[in-house]
């Protein structure tokens, strides 16, 4: 079976889940299958090797757990961004728009100094609203946005075309249409 089918068949649908109509993507299948979360790692790092990356930026929270893993590989820094409140010093901070309403996210000033290389990461795109958020904060800082990448693209709801019509180069590894 192809690397992404493979990919694909460790990730589970939750059906009508958070509400009626919605197919929820869940990602903790993948990542407690230790060959699909190296695979997924491996994937994902791959195309950024020998680029210099100074950091990785992971949006909280399931952002977190793939950021950590690549910066890892890649030997770069790691950044969170997260939801507002719960960074200790100094911040910037972004509104973002969700299905719903707005939230606000934010990144300590000193997180990225400007000039460095950075990728961005999360699991999943949908709308792009939190990724182009994110775009946002890291560019307030003067980080040079190398590239975003996630595990799950859900491309009828258009969040790569959104981030790259703003300049950001995207590298997904699954996609999935319709229901
Ligand atoms: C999910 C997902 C992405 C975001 C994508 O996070 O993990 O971060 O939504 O949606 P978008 O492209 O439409 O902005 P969620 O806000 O559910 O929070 P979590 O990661 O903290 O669980
Ligand atoms: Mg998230």
């Amino acid at each position: 079976m192809p690397v992404n089918e493979k990919l694909a068949a460790s990730i589970r649908a939750i059906y009508d889940y958070p509400k009626p109509g919605i197919v929820f993507r869940d990602i903790t299948t993948l990542l407690g299958d230790a060959a699909a979360f190296r695979t997924a790692v491996d994937e994902l790092v791959h195309p950024y090797q020998g680029l210099g990356v100074d950091k990785i930026a992971g949006i909280e929270a399931r952002g977190f757990i793939l950021g950590g893993a690549l910066a890892h590989q890649l030997s770069a820094g790691f950044v969170p961004i997260r939801k507002k409140g719960k960074l200790p010093h100094e911040t910037v901070r972004v509104a973002y728009s969700l299905e719903y309403g707005v939230d606000e996210m934010e990144v300590h000033v000193d997180a990225v100094k400007p000039g460095e290389k950075v990728i961005l990461t999360d699991d999943l795109i949908a709308t792009g609203g939190t990724a182009e958020g994110a775009v946002k904060l890291l560019r307030q800082l003067g980080a040079e946005i190398v590239s975003a990448c996630f595990v799950i693209d859900l491309p009828d709801l258009g969040g790569r075309k959104k981030l790259e019509a703003l300049g950001v180069e995207v590298r997904t590894l699954v996609e999935f249409s319709g229901h």
